[in-house]
């Protein structure tokens, strides 16, 4: 049996105990293993793919995913979850804003947020995290639910981790 990344651990073996019930325990087990899972590979896509899905699992988030800057318009990039929106434009539904706006942008209920794009129905609360290169806005990391008000400092904590783990790449 081969294992790809078999010089570090299985990659399709994020361990996250069933006992960590908590959000933070729960992004605190997960963030190491991100970036071992990462380390050694140099390809973007694929590193940024496998961010997605870790977390994704280990959050059982509702759709996760990341839309990039290309030509100023935000276009899809890997993602988990039902099938989405592939462009937006600058300034418009929270993804825009936050790019136009450089910062995150936390949303407890989307209906409450004016210019909302709904991918799905189903999605209830929200949070959008620019990452940066040379100070400009790259992508986005976009985090939806299914749940009004899921999101709050922790997520914007631990997310920007994940950022910063993008920006590295
Ligand atoms: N709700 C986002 C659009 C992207 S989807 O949620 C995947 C927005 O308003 O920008």
């Amino acid at each position: 049996m081969y294992f790809c990344g078999a010089q570090k651990f299985m990659a399709d073996s994020i361990y996250i105990s069933h006992t960590l019930a908590g959000k933070k325990e729960r992004y605190e087990a997960l963030i190491p293993q991100v970036r071992a899972l990462v380390s050694g590979e140099e390809d973007f896509i694929a590193n940024i793919s496998n961010i997605v899905a870790a977390l994704k699992e280990a959050m059982s988030f509702f759709w996760i995913g990341v839309y990039f800057v290309k030509n100023n318009e935000l276009v899809l990039g890997p993602f988990q979850g039902p099938v989405a929106c592939t462009r937006i434009q600058r300034g418009r539904g929270v993804c825009g804003t936050a790019w136009n706006e450089k910062r995150v942008i936390v949303v407890e209920d989307v209906e409450q947020f004016p210019g909302h794009i709904a991918c799905s129905a189903l999605s209830k609360s929200e949070i959008v995290l620019p990452a940066y290169k040379n100070g400009e806005v790259f992508l986005v990391l976009d985090v939806d639910s299914e749940q009004l008000a899921m999101f709050n400092h922790d997520d914007e904590k631990y997310l920007g981790e994940i950022i910063q783990i993008i920006e590295s790449l």
